[in-house]
């Protein structure tokens, strides 16, 4: 007889029941096969497989150049490395704009190409059209307002968004069409925690606060950031749970040392 692990997955409906019982969500960012496995036997519910990859992983300045074969690569390591988190994918800058076909053409390859559970894309109503289609393929959907990256030189800033009136209705507004459009959740980045406060209890679905305070249903980070693996970036919003950058900068600096001063290998070392 064969016995095989049962394994719970989160899935979207975990989610919102998550919300309707006042229990928070956890996300956070992943890019490859080794750091998906560590945070989904850590327990993490959600795996953003984020567009961030342009900056942490290629070192690019902006969100924008990074392709969706790119994408699809880092998808599908993490998918490999995952078993109980949901995986959701970032399409990327360039591959949904267009049009609401162009945007199924994208999310179909993520679907097919790499296994992940579910999509995020930037906008309100922009998108709506987009997000529709997508939900009606049977794709789940995530939206992302407030601070969308992608949009980075029509803000001119990564400042606070939403400060406005005009603006925060404009939110407000974005947020109840993409609930009406089907979206299982919301990203809501970096904008003031009495806004996100609002639209979170106004909301059937979850939202999950990127800078946006502790009034959303769910928190996400990226992973550089709060394992200190990025020194330069810290902004307020920001938790940093570990110094990855001074521990591998020491470890690193040791092995040199071992390897200059021939003590590793050591005789049990070696065969
Ligand atoms: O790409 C990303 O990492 C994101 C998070 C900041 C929410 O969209």
């Amino acid at each position: 007889m064969s016995v095989t692990k049962e394994i719970k997955k989160i899935t979207t409906h975990t989610l919102q029941r998550m919300k309707e019982k006042g229990e928070k969500i956890s996300m956070i960012t992943a890019y490859d096969f080794s750091f998906a496995k560590i945070f989904d036997e850590a327990g993490i519910d959600v795996i953003l497989v984020g567009d961030s990859a342009s900056n942490v992983m290629a070192g690019h300045e902006t969100t924008l150049p990074i392709t969706l074969d790119q994408m699809i690569y880092h998808a599908s390591s993490v998918i490999r490395g995952t078993s109980r988190s949901l995986v959701v994918v970032d399409l990327p800058f360039g591959s949904y704009q267009s049009n609401s076909k162009e945007a199924l053409v994208s999310t179909f390859r993520i679907m097919k190409e790499t296994g992940a559970h579910a999509i995020k894309l930037e906008g309100g109503e922009e998108v709506q059209e987009s997000v529709k289609r997508i939900i009606a393929a049977g794709v789940p959907v995530m939206g992302h307002l407030g601070l969308t990256p992608q949009s980075i030189y029509k803000f001119g800033t990564y400042n606070v968004r939403a400060k406005e009136q005009a603006e925060a209705e404009k939110l407000r507004n974005d947020a109840k069409l993409l609930q009406e459009a089907g979206c299982f959740g919301l990203v809501l980045e970096k904008i003031p925690a009495t806004l996100a406060k609002e639209v979170s209890e106004s909301l059937q679905i979850p939202t999950i606060g990127i800078g946006a305070g502790k009034f959303c249903d769910g928190q996400v980070l990226v992973m550089h950031d709060m394992l200190g693996i990025n020194t330069e970036f810290k902004p307020r919003f920001l938790r940093q749970y570990l110094n990855l950058h001074a521990e591998i900068t020491g470890a690193v600096k040791k092995y040199i040392g071992d390897v200059k001063s021939n003590d590793f290998p050591s005789e049990s070392e070696q065969y």
